[in-house]
């Protein structure tokens, strides 16, 4: 017999074996990138390379979020409720370090998702080895983690009822028809003549219609997929959002940001604690982000509390910033009145003069992190019948989707 048998697509009557499978699509897709790292320096971005760093990017951008989601909207949540004593400390002890570990695979994708970009594009052939193999490293201890402890506990301790329930959101994360257990990954986009119709992509998610069955039952989850298919889309500055906040007096203020991330925890962002908005945030911890894709006539309006980040976590996305961004952090004390250009420039100067190539964080650059409890989804439609899906969330942590009128 040929194959493994984990090869064999479980139905979602069977929830940790879907997990197990995921897992073994995982281990593919990272031979599938040591195989790319041995292959660049002699053969260089060539046919070969392009649709490895493709097939990689395709999978890890889409399926591995929709596998992350599993775990920690159904897998843990539920193990939570349900384990005591023994079971229960292992738990608490393994579930934060899981999540922590989901957050640092992320980022670390990214990093590797951009290097992987531009082999696919064919314009560079550069793959950081160290890079891939942080990201392998983490991957395999968190799998074998999930494998030894978590899936086992799961299989061990859930009811038929519960195993049915996991199976049914896994499912409806896939927006897939039951018959069709085994697919983890969203359609791929049309390829026309190796490369993707980005005009014929824009078309069929304009044409796209939103329904209550299309959408995922995780709205963090949906936004990755409108996110990822905006990018596919090649929509300019799809991460460019509109963050409102409200004074202590109850005068709203609007601007644009930049989204760093998003992930279970919420949508984060950069700034200065000391601007207008960090001003307004600490009277009032409530805000709003807004993104327009015009050319995919797509809304999403996401609310709720918005929190600082630690500082471990300013302190490691600070170092990560461009050296320019960090002088300029530096800098600017942005929303201060400033008397004339010259003077930022001269002490930007002074600053980059002095501060060598590890500047220090100063005191009031950080993220700040929107805590969800609102989403809404539009999707433009013919004849003014657009489409609103909007998620609440319910104080027992699940998410109640409905319409509304447009
Ligand atoms: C495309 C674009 C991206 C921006 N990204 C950020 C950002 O990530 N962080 C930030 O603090 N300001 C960013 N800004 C500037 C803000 O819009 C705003 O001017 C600044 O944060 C000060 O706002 P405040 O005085 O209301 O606090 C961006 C502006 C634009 C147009």
């Amino acid at each position: 017999m040929s194959g493994s048998v984990f090869d064999t697509a479980p139905g979602f009557d069977q929830p940790i074996a879907v997990l197990k499978h995921c897992h073994n699509k995982i281990r593919r897709q990272i031979a599938t990138l040591q195989k790319l790292l041995a292959h660049l320096p002699e053969h260089g971005a060539d046919t070969e390379a392009k649709q490895a760093a493709g097939a990689v990017r395709s999978y890890f951008n889409q399926a591995a979020q929709i596998h992350h989601a599993d775990e920690e909207v159904d897998l843990l949540p539920m193990l939570r409720k349900t384990a005591s004593g023994a079971d229960s400390e292992l738990l608490n002890q393994l579930a934060p370090q899981l999540a922590n570990e989901h957050q640092i695979m992320e980022k670390l994708w990214l990093a590797l998702d951009s290097q992987l970009a531009a082999i696919a594009a064919g314009s560079s052939t550069y793959l950081s080895s160290e890079e891939v193999k942080g990201f392998i490293d983490i991957y395999n201890t968190h799998m074998s983690t999930e494998e030894t402890d978590i899936a086992p506990m799961a299989s061990r301790l859930f009811s038929s009822a519960q195993l049915a329930a996991m199976g049914a959101s896994m499912q409806q994360r896939r927006a897939i028809a039951p018959s069709s257990a085994s697919s983890s990954a969203p359609a791929a986009p049309a390829i026309v003549n190796g490369q993707a119709s980005v005009a014929h992509l824009r078309t069929d998610f304009k044409r796209a219609s939103l329904s209550e069955a299309d959408v995922l039952a995780d709205p963090v989850a949906q936004f990755g997929r409108w996110f990822d298919e905006a990018q596919t889309a090649k929509v300019l500055e799809a991460d460019a959002t509109c963050l409102s906040t409200v004074s202590a007096s109850g005068r709203p203020s609007s601007r644009i940001l930049l989204l760093k991330d998003f992930d279970h925890r919420g949508f984060s962002w950069h700034t200065s604690y000391d601007s207008r908005k960090g001003e307004e945030l600490a009277h009032n911890p409530f805000g709003s982000l807004l993104f327009f894709w015009s050319d995919l006539e797509r809304q999403i309006r996401i609310e709720g509390r918005v929190e600082k980040m630690s500082e471990a976590e300013n302190e490691l996305n600070f170092d990560a910033q461009p050296l320019a961004s960090r002088l300029h952090a530096i800098a600017s004390h942005q929303s201060m009145p400033l008397t004339d250009r010259a003077t930022l420039e001269r002490r930007y100067a002074e600053i980059e003069a002095s501060a060598g190539d590890k500047p220090a964080r100063p005191a009031d650059w950080g993220g700040y992190r929107l805590v969800p409890d609102r989403m809404e989804f539009w999707q433009g439609r013919g004849a003014r019948f657009h489409d609103r899906i909007i998620y609440t969330l319910l104080h027992d942590g699940s998410w109640q989707r409905s319409r509304l009128q447009p």
